[in-house]
């Protein structure tokens, strides 16, 4: 089998920029080691930045978004007893923040990938990419992937990984030329989907004595909620009544010591490793990465999905561009466009995550410099402005 675009991957990354392609008239073929259901059901985030609706809209895959999604106007921030709302249109120039889950938008994908794209295959695993030996450079590429008990050949003329942290297409690009940049936390996230209507109409992010804490939805009936725990935390040890009373007294407020969370059946739990990762450069001659695949950054700034939306919309410009003028100029600046917003992405969720996280070690100063800046958050336009501008994102140039 033969196409221009190799996509190894379905995730959001994948999925997308087969879709922002075919749009392009540029053939693609999406491999995707896992099955469908596991795709689909898949918990992961759920806040898009207005970068990624505007383009689910454009690529037609929006009308569900539109109906089912919430947006949101700010977020509150939580800390020392007290609240204090960061209003995201009148700090960041009129815009906004879109809820809809991560699984909903890959349904929506998935689903328009097989009615009108290019081949989606599951549970094709793709094992390694290679330049074909006895053949000159620019030769097309061989993507080798296990599909149906046999082993098989994609040659494209260009591969690109999107096939998140534990991806293989990485492997193509040198090691001599890579570089990794990387953070491990010591604290993970519990994180419980619940039928329990969220008592709150934005998202709420806790700093307290007792670590974080992150309020956030899927609906008006389900609540989406995030606790800090040691690493190496077991769900197992943590069950419903505990996590509910927990969660009440990381949000608990100064002057209303009612306010309680509406306990509901939790209907998932899993606890959530925090890191963040780079690797340099996004694109080795005709293989290019996308998505987690290439950066990961620790949930608290709601940053993933987006910069994984963000990669792709810049990608499937520049290989249009490509298609239509000959030109390699966006190509070519591939790896550096994306980078410098990546690493925008990896500093505002690193301020997020130290800043609302209590480090086991950390001593009380460092408590102190935390609610000092908080607290700066509160009083100042200008701090709160930057909270905002990097929560709801900055449009593509
Ligand atoms: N062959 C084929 N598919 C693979 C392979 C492989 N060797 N390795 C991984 N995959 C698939 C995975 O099964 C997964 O479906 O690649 C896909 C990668 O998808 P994601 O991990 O969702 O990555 P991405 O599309 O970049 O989306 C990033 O997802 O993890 C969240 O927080 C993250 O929101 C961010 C978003
Ligand atoms: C979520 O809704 O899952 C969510 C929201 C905001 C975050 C992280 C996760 O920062």
């Amino acid at each position: 089998m033969h196409t221009t675009v190799g996509i190894v991957g379905a995730g959001p990354a994948g999925l997308l920029l087969a879709r922002l392609l075919h749009q392009a008239g540029i053939d693609s073929v999406v491999l995707e080691a896992r099955d469908r259901d596991y795709v689909e059901q898949r918990q992961r985030a759920g806040i898009l930045e207005q970068v990624t609706v505007d383009a689910l809209r454009s690529a037609g895959a929006g009308a569900r978004m539109d109906r089912e999604g919430i947006v949101h106007h700010g977020i509150e921030l939580r800390f020392d007893g007290r609240s204090h709302r960061v209003d995201f249109p009148g700090l960041a120039d009129g815009r906004n923040v879109m809820v809809y889950a991560q699984t909903e938008m890959v349904k929506d994908l998935i689903a328009l990938q097989l009615a009108e794209g290019g081949p989606l295959l599951f549970e094709a695993e793709v094992l390694a990419v290679e330049q074909p030996v006895d053949q000159p450079d620019g030769a097309p590429l061989n993507v080798r992937y296990h599909h149906q008990g046999r082993e098989q050949i994609l040659t494209c003329d260009w591969v690109v990984g999107c096939d998140g942290f534990h991806g293989v297409v990485k492997n193509a690009i040198p090691e001599s030329l890579r570089r990794t940049y990387e953070r491990e936390y010591p604290y993970s996230w519990l994180g419980i989907l619940a039928d329990a209507p969220p008592v709150y109409d934005e998202l709420i992010y806790a700093h307290s004595d007792r670590g974080f804490a992150l309020a956030s939805m899927r609906s008006a009936t389900v609540s989406r909620l995030y606790l800090q725990v040691p690493n190496g935390t077991d769900p197992a040890d943590w069950p419903d009544d505990r996590i509910w009373d927990e969660l009440d007294q990381r949000f608990a407020l100064r002057g209303a010591p009612g306010w309680r969370l509406t306990r509901g059946p939790i209907t998932a739990k899993a606890v959530l490793p925090m890191r963040s990762h780079v690797t340099e450069p996004m694109r080795h001659d005709r293989v290019l990465l996308a998505g987690d695949a290439a950066h990961i950054v620790p949930p608290t700034g709601a940053k993933g999905l987006n910069l994984a939306a963000a990669d792709v919309i810049v990608l499937a410009r520049a290989l249009a561009r490509l298609r239509r003028t000959g030109s390699t100029d966006l190509l070519d600046a591939y790896s550096d466009t994306c980078l410098q917003r990546v690493w925008r992405a990896e500093h505002f969720s690193h301020f997020m995550t130290t800043t609302l996280h209590k480090d086991p070690a950390q001593p009380p100063f460092d408590t102190r410099l935390q609610l000092s800046q908080l607290a700066r958050i509160a009083a100042s336009p200008h701090a709160s402005a930057e909270l905002a501008q990097n929560y709801v994102g900055v449009p593509i140039a």
